[in-house]
């Protein structure tokens, strides 16, 4: 199997939980279960709610874990009352950002044309973005997966420079998997990450202007939904499976450490087949 050498990552969504004192706990917890072994840890990503963002900031100063926050508006500034701005994230040092999360799209009106916008800018300020996709039930049965899925990433991705393709991360979230238990099957969930990589593939070679050479073979695409750490391991053997965005389980340390021993592995493997 030819392995290209993706980095691999393991990114804990707090979603709604967690007071910043409960937040605090948690993370000293995950940071004392860490490996020592920096060279195959995966990238780690915690991303509590905004209000712990603070908090969770200085404990993660000079430790080998990102911050990520759960998404945010596209504007700098001005009078978007509760909103926040990539700035305000840049402030607190904030690396990683959600873009799309099927919970934004389905309770809080998020569209494929505000998540490109949220793309767009967290692009622009140099933040990394997580962009979020994924099926509801009735489109699988119907299905519509695959489509869906590609017009979700092409909508995502309309008049993004590719230059900043590589700085793109997606996460295949089937809806139906998410905080139900029900996960999607490994070698259904590495097919559909094959989709979303020959999507951006051919989205790329329709408008770049071949000045930069990118290659969707070196986005990590991540599989997320009902990710625990007694399915993991199958996911992560997946080819086209670079990672883990995980909800429920990353609020458990000892779950979350288990998962990014998963990851750990992971990277192993790849070194060994890069190295071949
Ligand atoms: P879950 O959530 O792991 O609880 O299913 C995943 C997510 O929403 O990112």
């Amino acid at each position: 199997m030819k392995n290209p050498q993706r980095q691999v990552i393991i990114a804990g969504n707090w979603k709604m939980n967690k007071t910043t004192k409960e937040a605090n706990a948690l993370t000293e917890k995950i940071l004392s279960g860490l490996s020592s072994d920096a060279k195959n840890q995966p990238e780690i990503v915690l991303i509590p709610p905004f209000t712990s963002l603070s908090t969770v900031s200085s404990k993660l100063d000079g430790k080998p874990v990102k911050l990520g926050a759960q998404n945010m508006d596209w504007h700098d500034d001005g009078a978007y009352t509760g909103e926040i701005s990539p700035l305000m994230l840049l402030d607190l040092k904030v690396k990683y950002v959600l873009i799309g999360h099927s919970e934004r799209r389905q309770f809080f009106g998020e569209t494929n044309a505000t998540t490109n916008l949220r793309l767009k800018a967290a692009l622009a300020h140099g933040l990394s973005p997580i962009l979020c996709v994924g099926e509801l039930l009735n489109e699988r049965e119907a299905d519509l997966t695959d489509a869906v899925v590609g017009r979700q990433v092409g909508a995502a991705l309309t008049d993004i420079d590719t230059s900043l393709f590589s700085k793109i991360t997606i996460a295949y979230e089937p809806v139906w998997a998410i905080g139900t238990g029900n996960t999607c099957e490994a070698k259904e969930a590495n097919r559909v990450c094959a989709v979303i990589r020959k999507t951006v593939a051919a989205l790329y070679a329709r408008f770049s202007d071949n000045g930069n050479k990118f290659d969707a073979a070196t986005m990590p695409i991540l599989y997320g939904g009902s990710v625990k750490a007694n399915n993991v391991a199958e996911q992560l053997q997946q080819e086209h499976i670079d990672g883990s965005l995980v909800g429920g389980a990353s609020l458990n340390a000892d779950e979350l450490l288990a998962i990014i021993k998963a990851g750990t592995e992971r990277v192993k493997r790849n070194l060994t087949a890069v190295a071949k």
